[in-house]
């Protein structure tokens, strides 16, 4: 589904930053308004950062990017190294750190978790709200000395990533191609399921991730990675060569022949 950028504005948590959520909302073509009114998705500005809320008395909490503190953080400190599961479905090894596309970016997670690994992650996202998200985070995170590293290796464009893989050169082709298209049957814990409902409400369920799998299989030099909820099917299409399970995520390995 292409992203649906018509029911969401943008507006600013306090008079300080109008001038700054205006620029956001010129720049996305989104319109701004000054009252939290609406019970529609916005984009607030706030001292602290960007996020995306729902008004209304029975709106899950805002969505925002933050890889120094809270889940991103933790896992930073305590999540492994080359022996987690996404690790060895992308065949990061110790002499050999391969270089990924991230075709399907969100809100950064996978990607960070394999920069902090050691590859230089290219993120691909379509929607351009979840990329304004994206930017904001990255840009926090810069000015954290320890992480700042960590996000020098991920750089972030948006476009439809199937485009944007069939237009790649032969030098431009990566070692591995990172897909995680949202799924109907994703996790069903209550907080993974209230933010899941906001960003679900915002970028809908990717019906196309047949045609990205295609273009996937194309780019990457040595293998696509796909991630899916642990019991749903594979993505329509060749069967794949190696299959990673978790507590409740798969990743099915496409390796290149
Ligand atoms: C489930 S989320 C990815 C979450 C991400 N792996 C993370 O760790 O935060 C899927 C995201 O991929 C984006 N997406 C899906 N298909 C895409 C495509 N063909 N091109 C670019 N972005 C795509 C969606 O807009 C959505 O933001």
């Amino acid at each position: 589904m292409v992203s649906n950028l018509n029911n969401v504005i943008v507006t600013a948590k306090n008079d300080r930053h109008i001038s700054e959520a205006q620029a956001i909302s010129e720049r996305l073509a989104l319109p701004f308004v000054a009252e939290l009114d609406s019970a529609g998705l916005m984009l607030r500005l706030t001292a602290e950062r960007l996020e995306l809320v729902q008004a209304g008395p029975d709106a899950p909490g805002p969505v925002y990017v933050d890889f120094i503190a809270g889940a991103m953080g933790h896992r930073r400190r305590y999540g492994g190294g080359r022996g987690q599961l996404v690790a060895k479905a992308v065949g990061v090894k110790k002499n050999k750190i391969p270089t990924l596309i991230d075709a399907t970016a969100g809100l950064g997670r996978d990607a960070f978790v394999l920069a902090k690994l050691g590859c230089r992650v290219q993120m691909i996202e379509r929607s351009a709200v979840v990329a304004e998200l994206l930017f904001d985070g990255m840009r926090r995170a810069r000015q954290d000395d320890e992480v700042a590293e960590i996000i020098s290796r991920m750089s972030l464009r948006v476009a439809d990533a199937s485009d944007y893989l069939n237009g790649l050169s032969e030098a431009e082709r990566p070692d591995v191609v990172y897909v995680d298209p949202m799924h109907p049957e994703r996790s069903k814990t209550a907080a993974v399921k209230k933010e899941m409902r906001l960003f679900r409400a915002l970028v809908g369920d990717d019906e196309d991730d047949v045609r990205l799998l295609q273009a996937a299989l194309m780019a990457a030099h040595k293998r696509v990675v796909v991630k899916r909820p642990r019991k749903s099917e594979a993505i329509p299409g060749p069967k794949p060569s190696l299959v990673y399970e978790g507590k409740s995520t798969r990743f099915d390995v496409y390796l290149s022949r």
